[in-house]
């Protein structure tokens, strides 16, 4: 067994990326948002990721989720190369792997809160109605908006919407959570809210998290922080 074989073995990790390049072109011009990015993230790690604007987060978030392919390097989920699957195969994997959250929210506005909820689970074989149901109200619960089930995302404040999207993210029980700048919309005392979701998702349910923030007092309170500049991790 190669040093490399073992290290994998041993550390579990979740995702690992590997001289990961990502360039976006468009006409004329070629933006290289993603230049040889190294990471490993392990289970039950909440990691941060900060950068200026414009540094490439999320595209790196993007990347580390399925929802954009890299233009080079490997990635491995749970020790799978993902840079090889065919798309289906990426969306089911995205569905039952990965949740996500955005700091716009990004609710459907006219469906109510547990509908909204239940969507990532439209995408599952082999759920009945009821079952959908149930998973819905029992991650509402996790995000204590029991009582909020009927409105509309237009009835909520934005810390509660955020938490609804929470919600939506975690009802198919995911391992990994990525979150893009998720209190940014929000005051102070709302995202500490969020944090506090997302840290008892972590510390009690043992899911990974790497979440984007331009807030270093929330960076401080995750494990790691992976820096970004320009494309490419800064030491
Ligand atoms: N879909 C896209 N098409 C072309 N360029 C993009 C696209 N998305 C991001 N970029 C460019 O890639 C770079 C990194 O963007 P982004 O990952 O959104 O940064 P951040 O989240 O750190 O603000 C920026 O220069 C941005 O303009
Ligand atoms: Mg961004």
């Amino acid at each position: 067994m190669t040093l490399q074989h073992a290290h994998t073995l041993t550390k579990a990790a979740v995702l690992e990326l590997s001289g990961i390049e990502k360039i976006y072109r468009t006409d004329s011009l070629e933006t290289v948002a993603l230049a040889n990015i190294n990471i490993a993230i392990e289970q039950g790690e909440f990691v941060s990721i900060m950068g200026p604007s414009g540094s490439g987060k999320s595209t790196l978030l993007n990347v580390l989720g399925l929802l954009d392919a890299p233009s080079k390097g490997v990635m491995r989920l749970h020790g799978m190369d993902v840079t090889k699957l065919k798309e289906n195969a990426i969306a089911q994997v995205r569905n039952q792997e990965i949740g996500f959250i955005f700091q716009s929210f990004h609710l459907v506005n006219d469906l109510r809160v547990l509908d909204n909820v239940e969507i990532p689970l439209l995408y599952r074989k082999g759920l009945s109605g009821s079952e959908r149901k149930q998973l819905a109200l029992e991650a509402v619960q996790q995000v204590g908006l029991s009582s909020r089930t009927k409105h509309f995302p237009s009835q909520l404040s934005g810390g509660q919407q955020q938490r609804v999207a929470i919600a939506r993210a975690i009802v198919g029980k995911p391992k990994l959570l990525l979150a893009d700048e998720p209190t940014g919309n929000l005051d102070s005392a709302m995202g500490d809210e969020i944090m506090n979701i997302l840290h008892t998702l972590n510390r009690e349910h043992g899911t990974t998290i790497a979440m984007v923030t331009h807030d270093e007092r929330l960076a401080a309170q995750t494990d790691r922080v992976i820096r970004i500049f320009d494309g490419q991790q800064v030491a």
